[in-house]
């Protein structure tokens, strides 16, 4: 069955080596001819989602960090406000909900309570919703107006993997249908965008090849006590969530920073030895993105920091700053969180594994948390 580990020596592990077929069979029927066509979202109807002007993600741990990081490519294409709310904290700020919001939920299982009772809300003060869930007759997309499954199939560890990169690969097919539908981003563009999501999965299987030399890593770093994320745009998201992995499986101290943030406060925490993963974006999308990452990197060498820059293969210049280099293939400015963020999957099981924790069944936590 599906929830048989098969040869695998933790679920946690197949479901990352799954992560390649939980794109692509999140893509699969919703691109024709080279363009996005969501069945699921035309049953809301071209006249509601040409009038969205404002969207609302609901979501709880991992999922919503699926949400932050989709936030980016759907205001870009799309051209609406999107913004991130985390489920149990909706519900108490008194949300602003007009008839041209849409709030869309994030659940790998369908059954987080606290995203479910911000659903309930969002549709009792008048919110049309959509369910992101990869979990087929849940409660929440029973509950909401529409559903776009992930295909990432059952997810069995406790910590999440496979379905966080399928919920971003299904925000970013909602991002490029309201584009379609209200006409915000040329053919040629969205075309463009579209090859890119087709590309993904190749290059995610490259990224599951740098497993070795990520275990080494691990092993070297089984004593840390503390470990910085830190990334910018779309990587400012993966910190968070390469941060909260290491917290759920290895019980370490992690955080993730913006890394413009880092002169604002993080930048005192380090001191030598410190280890700190930066998710360095490629200069081809950005140059002074980039620069601006490279200088975070001098700054944090300088303070004895060690660096795991997690970039481009081609990108020569972070080489003579970093202590370790992750090298991920060139993905479109967009799609690299998808590539970064499998490495420090790996990481944070491996490094738990080098613990000897139980990476499938991390303490105190549950799968699905189906109490408020
Ligand atoms: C629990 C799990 C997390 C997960 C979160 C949201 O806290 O331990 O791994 O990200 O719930 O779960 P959901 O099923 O709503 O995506």
């Amino acid at each position: 069955s599906a929830a048989d580990k098969g040869g695998w020596s933790s679920f946690m592990l197949k479901e990352i080596t799954e992560e390649p077929d939980a794109v692509g069979d999140t893509l699969r029927e919703r691109i024709h001819e080279g363009d996005v066509v969501v069945p699921e979202l035309e049953e809301l109807g071209d006249d509601f989602l040409r009038d969205i002007d404002r969207i609302t993600i609901v979501a709880a741990g991992t999922a919503s960090y699926a949400g932050q990081v989709s936030t980016y490519a759907i205001e870009s294409w799309a051209r609406v406000p999107v913004d991130v709310q985390l489920a149990h904290e909706f519900r108490y700020r008194d949300p602003i909900i007009t008839p041209t919001t849409l709030v869309v939920s994030i659940s790998q299982s369908g059954e987080t309570m606290d995203t479910l009772m911000a659903v309930k809300h969002a549709r009792e003060l008048g919110a049309r919703t959509i369910s992101i869930c990869n979990t087929q007759g849940a409660t929440i997309p029973r509950e909401s107006d529409a559903a776009i499954y992930t295909h990432a199939g059952p997810e069995v560890a406790v910590a999440s993997t496979k379905a966080f990169v399928a919920q971003i690969t299904a925000l970013y097919l909602l991002g490029l249908h309201l584009a379609r539908v209200k006409d915000t981003l040329p053919a040629g563009e969205r075309r463009a965008m579209v090859a890119e999501l087709q590309a993904v999965p190749a290059k995610i299987g490259f990224a599951l090849g740098v497993h070795d030399r990520i275990t080494q890593l691990a092993h070297w770093m089984a004593d840390t006590r503390s470990v910085l994320f830190l990334g910018r745009h779309v990587g400012y998201p993966i910190a968070l969530e390469g941060a909260l992995k290491l917290k759920e499986l290895a019980y370490i101290h992690a955080e993730g920073f913006a890394a413009g943030e880092l002169k604002h406060g993080p930048i005192a925490l380090i001191e030598p030895g410190v280890p700190v993963f930066v998710i360095v974006p490629s200069p081809r999308h950005s140059e002074e993105m980039h620069r601006k990452v490279i200088s975070n990197i001098q700054e944090i060498r300088a303070r004895g920091a060690r660096v795991i820059a997690v970039a481009e293969q081609a990108d020569a210049a972070v080489l003579p700053f970093a202590d370790e280099v992750i090298p991920l293939p060139l993905a479109g400015k967009f799609f690299e969180p998808l590539i970064a963020v499998v490495p420090l999957q790996i990481f944070a099981m491996e490094l738990a594994a080098a613990k000897g924790l139980d990476v499938d069944q991390p303490r105190n936590l549950a799968k699905s948390v189906t109490v408020e």
